[in-house]
């Protein structure tokens, strides 16, 4: 096997500035490709993948975000990456999706146990993926936090969204806005993600 791979997988960073342009389409599948592949429950293969390039439909999905997350209020305990969304959506100027050029929103069945373990599956194999290919991602998790929102699931359903289907994941795809065009790899040191040894 290839041990490049380890060096795939470690140097994988999130990536939260893009180019405008659409990456390359060979590239493009070939990360679509990857998430396909991955494992799934009782191979469900259940979850699809909305790859939108579409611009209206990236600014539509936004202002929905903005907008349901702007009339969000905070609570105790609230998961600090909700309360910085729910904050910047009441500036008015917040942008979930850091402007990528492509969002691959994965959804599956709302009543199959499995779906987030599938979805996220699927989403680290494009992210490894993508970084073998010089592409930048970066998970995105409005879409599933606002996953029963009327307005969303209205507007999903435009694009093809099926009745039992909920979103689970996104993720943000491009060309890094950095000055070498690659992504940023320094790994974040680990801090937690021990490992048990019982020997
Ligand atoms: C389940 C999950 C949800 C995440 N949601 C978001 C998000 O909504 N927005 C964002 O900018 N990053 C999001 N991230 C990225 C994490 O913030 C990031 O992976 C973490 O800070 C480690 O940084 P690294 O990816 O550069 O190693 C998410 C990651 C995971 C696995």
């Amino acid at each position: 096997m290839d041990n490049q791979v380890f060096e795939t997988i470690r140097t994988r960073r999130s990536t939260r500035s893009y180019k405008k342009e659409v990456p390359d389409k060979v590239q493009l599948d070939m990360v679509l490709e990857a998430g396909r592949y991955a494992p799934s429950g009782g191979n469900s293969q259940s979850a699809r993948f909305f790859c939108i390039t579409n611009t209206i439909v990236l600014d539509d999905l936004a202002e929905i975000v903005l907008k349901s997350f702007a009339e969000m209020e905070e609570t105790p305990g609230m998961y600090r990456s909700k309360v910085s969304s729910i904050r910047r959506a009441k500036t008015g100027n917040y942008r979930y999706d850091y402007h990528a050029p492509v969002l691959v929103v994965a959804v599956n069945d709302r009543d199959y146990g499995n779906s987030m373990a599938d979805c996220s599956c699927a989403l680290e194999n494009m992210m490894i993926m993508a970084n073998a290919l010089d592409l930048g991602t970066c998970w995105i998790n409005q879409l599933h936090w606002l996953t029963e929102d009327e307005a969303l699931l209205k507007y999903l359903k435009t694009l093809g969204l099926k009745d039992n289907e909920r979103v689970f994941a996104s993720l943000a795809v491009g060309y890094p806005e950095t000055e070498s065009g690659l992504p940023v790899r320094e790994p974040l040191p680990r801090t937690g993600n021990a490992i048990v040894n019982i020997d």
